[in-house]
């Protein structure tokens, strides 16, 4: 069912991933809705309902913040901040980027234009609730970052109004099997935010909780994505399952067991002695 996905993705730990990735993968999804929304507009030419929504959605001056009050498609909003506040593939790193680029081959490879389409009129009904969850997962505005909470709470607003765009384009007939096919793509692009920590912050609160949850996993930290290659052979400061902290070094041919469940290390313990290790937590030792 896809409706399960569209849980899924709603309740992914938010707030553990960092923003500006969010923002990053957003601007990639509002480039593609544009893209589905013109074939939509396509295959349904004569549709009133679907030309009103999509002057919303293009070459629309609804969206206007800080330095930012042209026409444009609502991705435009987001390339302009994210240019300013540098947002871009080099700085959101190697496994963003590729998920980015596997999304937009992925969803272009669906079917035709109207399935296209229908990922557009889904999306009108279902992304709302998962912005919601967004917006409250960090407070943009401490981060300098309102611009992502303003274009978030402005979607809300527009989608869910009366006579919105959920509204405009609920009567459109849906197919359980292409939303599946849609959504666990979008899923696997937020499956890219699951990475390294990188603020100190982040890693106080990690440490605090292993602290407090021995042996407990951390949401986030670990599930089925495998350790990126890319970082082999550099050094961590990890916490295994245990609660032990070590420093260890990425093997980069094995560091990935069964399923994502075990993440396979090369450390030293505290008696200096190789070991694997099931971690918890890791973070990039930053050699200066
Ligand atoms: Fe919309």
């Amino acid at each position: 069912m896809y409706k399960k996905i569209v849980t899924e993705i709603r309740e992914l730990p938010w707030a553990q991933y960092d923003p500006k990735k969010i923002i990053f993968l957003s601007l990639c999804s509002a480039i593609e809705f544009a893209e589905s929304l013109r074939l939509a507009l396509i295959a349904y030419p004569q549709n009133q309902n679907l030309g009103e929504m999509a002057n919303g959605e293009l070459k629309t001056n609804n969206l206007s913040y800080d330095d930012y009050a042209t026409y444009g498609d609502h991705w435009e909003f987001l390339a302009h901040f994210c240019k300013k506040y540098d947002i871009t593939d080099d700085s959101v790193g190697a496994k963003c980027f590729l998920a980015k680029e596997e999304y937009l081959q992925a969803v272009r490879s669906l079917d035709d234009n109207k399935a296209r389409a229908m990922t557009i009129f889904s999306r009108e009904q279902e992304l709302p609730d998962i912005f919601h969850k967004i917006v409250e997962a960090h407070d943009w505005d401490a981060l300098g970052l309102g611009f992502f909470k303003y274009y978030l709470e402005r979607h809300i607003a527009i989608d869910s109004a009366d006579g919105g765009h959920g509204d405009l384009t609920k009567s459109f007939q849906i197919d359980e099997e292409i939303l599946f096919k849609f959504y666990t793509i979008r899923l696997n692009l937020y499956k890219s935010l699951h990475c390294i920590v990188t603020k100190s912050s982040d890693w106080d609160a990690v440490l605090q909780f292993t602290e407090q949850n021995p042996g407990k996993k951390i949401e986030g930290f670990l599930g089925s994505v495998p350790f990126p290659t890319m970082y082999g052979g550099q050094e961590y400061e990890i916490i295994a399952i245990d609660g032990e902290k070590y420093t260890a070094r990425v093997d980069a041919a094995r560091e990935f067991m069964s399923e994502g469940l075990e993440w396979k290390t090369l450390g030293k313990n505290r008696n200096g002695n190789i070991e694997q290790y099931y971690i918890v937590a890791w973070k990039l030792i930053e050699k200066s």
